[in-house]
């Protein structure tokens, strides 16, 4: 249960970021697990304390909060309720999500929690996207705005925002040829069905593939804290370099 290896409080986890080269005012999208640590005093909230020192008050933390599934589509709508639905991404963004004063973008499968002054900004439109993971999405403004992906004790494979470059370079395996009406209830109970393309599953991917070029390249920095290897991604350069392989060979991040 989280509590093989090293003990670690916030201070701890803090210098492991700042070493990794996290400042304040970064903006940053965090992928995460808990039990990669050691045992971390205070569980999923110190984590997100430590997140938000180090970033400050004009700082901002992303988190995914996905909640879609192999069986959404268009005979199968996903319904998403931004006050209720759980998330999938583990215990770090659900106590994120549960704070009050962090939002949530209106989703249906790929929502986004965040604390921080960009916020509105940020998460504004999700709803109106048509795909998840676009350019009128946190994930592609969090890139076009400087931010960083921090990976905690996971891999590339969590790396949602490589969905953003398969999105951009138009490969053919990624997404459903039909909309799906989907359904989203938001922060005032109000209900909107909003037709939307979403996801297609079932193409199994390397992701991990790009990790060694992307510290050779000087995108990606590694750090640690207890026994969690940290990865630092500047967004946008992971972007352009990945959407640039992607438009010459389409099934690179494919097995
Ligand atoms: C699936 C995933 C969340 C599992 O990681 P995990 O560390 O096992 O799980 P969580 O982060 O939810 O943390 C909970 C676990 O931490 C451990 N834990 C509990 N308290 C703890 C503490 N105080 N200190 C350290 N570990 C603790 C427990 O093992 C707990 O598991 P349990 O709830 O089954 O008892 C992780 O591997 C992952 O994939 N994260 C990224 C998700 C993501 O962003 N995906 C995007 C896809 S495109």
């Amino acid at each position: 249960m989280g509590k093989k290896g090293p003990t670690l409080s916030k201070s701890d986890i803090a210098r492991g970021l700042r070493e990794l080269g996290l400042n304040k005012g970064d903006g940053v999208l965090v992928h995460s697990s808990l039990s990669s640590f050691g045992y971390v005093v205070g569980g999923a909230n110190t984590v997100i304390d430590a997140l938000l020192e180090v970033v400050g008050e004009e700082g901002t933390i992303l988190v995914p909060t996905l909640t879609g599934t192999e069986h959404h589509g268009p005979t199968n709508p996903p319904v998403f309720d931004v006050k209720r639905t759980p998330c999938w991404t583990g215990r770090i963004p659900t106590a994120f999500m549960e704070r009050p004063e962090a939002r949530r973008s209106l989703h249906p499968t790929h929502s986004v929690a965040g604390l921080g002054p960009e916020i509105e900004s940020l998460l504004e439109g999700h709803a109106d996207s048509l795909a998840p993971c676009g350019l009128a999405t946190p994930y592609y403004k969090l890139a076009a705005a400087g931010g960083h992906i921090l990976l905690i004790g996971v891999g590339q494979g969590s790396n949602t925002t490589l969905h953003t470059a398969e999105e951009l370079a138009e490969v053919s395996y990624h997404m459903q040829k039909e909309p799906t009406d989907c359904i989203i209830i938001d922060y005032d109970g109000t209900r909107h069905t909003k037709q939307m393309f979403l996801h297609q599953w079932g193409t199994p991917r390397q992701f991990e593939r790009i990790d060694k070029e992307l510290l050779d390249r000087g995108i990606m920095e590694m750090g640690q804290a207890g026994n969690s290897v940290l990865r630092l991604i500047r967004s946008m350069e992971m972007l352009e370099w990945v959407v640039d392989i992607l438009r010459k060979e389409p099934r690179y991040l494919c097995e």
